[in-house]
């Protein structure tokens, strides 16, 4: 498959078939993230490969009980309540994919992260250095699970239990868990989402 077929094609997959996974498959996808680009070439990325049914559901669990702990706490006519209500099964859909890929970011102090906290106001655990190199990764992964004939999604919501998924995965600072990607052989084929023009300027 061409490069730009692999991008373009690629979409966010959903749903998956009940079927697993060749383990030389993961590792060619796995190899394919670990190439990618990183800041200072640290290589910060790590990642746990998670194909136990219990733990995924333990993941899931965790983001559902958030969900209720935020309830008790604000009460079900909050805005944020009905919203996350609404976007709940697009963090836990996960649990039915075979293959379910953590990824981690290794935060490593850096002289360029440090000078920007002290010329500017942006102050976060995990640096621009650290987040973008786990970011290359996991696109070269979802390019290549892809160009497999596998289906992916890149998924952030499931942060909102961020803190309960490291203490069941053990992740421990300096690491931080930064997405969960499913991986599966496809059981719905998503269309292609229109592009917004005037995003890229020459000058
Ligand atoms: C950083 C990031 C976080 C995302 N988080 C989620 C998520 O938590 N749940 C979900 O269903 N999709 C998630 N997505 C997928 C996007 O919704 C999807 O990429 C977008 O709608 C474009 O569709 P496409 O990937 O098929 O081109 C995420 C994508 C990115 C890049």
């Amino acid at each position: 498959m061409e490069l730009i077929d692999a991008v373009k094609g690629r979409r966010s997959v959903r749903k998956f078939k009940k079927l697993s996974i060749p383990k030389e498959d993961i590792d060619k996808i796995m190899e394919s993230a670990i190439w990618a680009p990183s800041g200072s070439n640290r290589q910060q990325w790590r990642f746990i490969i998670v194909t136990d049914d219990t733990l995924k559901n333990k993941l899931a669990n965790a983001i559902e009980d958030v969900v209720k702990e935020m309830e008790k706490e604000l009460g079900d006519d909050s805005e944020i309540i009905s919203r996350l209500k609404k976007s709940l099964p697009y963090y836990t859909f996960f649990r039915e994919a075979p293959v379910l890929i953590v990824a981690i970011d290794e935060e490593v102090p850096s002289t360029s992260s440090r000078v920007m906290e002290m010329r500017t106001n942006y102050k976060c655990p995990i640096s621009i250095v650290g987040l973008s190199s786990v970011a290359a990764a996991i696109q070269n992964l979802l390019l290549t699970a892809h160009s497999l004939g596998y289906g992916t999604c890149w998924m952030t919501g499931p942060l909102i239990a961020k803190k309960e998924m490291e203490q069941i995965l053990g992740i421990e600072d300096p690491q931080h868990l930064v997405a969960l990607i499913p991986l599966g052989i496809p059981a719905e084929s998503p269309q292609p989402k229109q592009r917004i023009e005037g995003r890229v300027e020459y000058r």
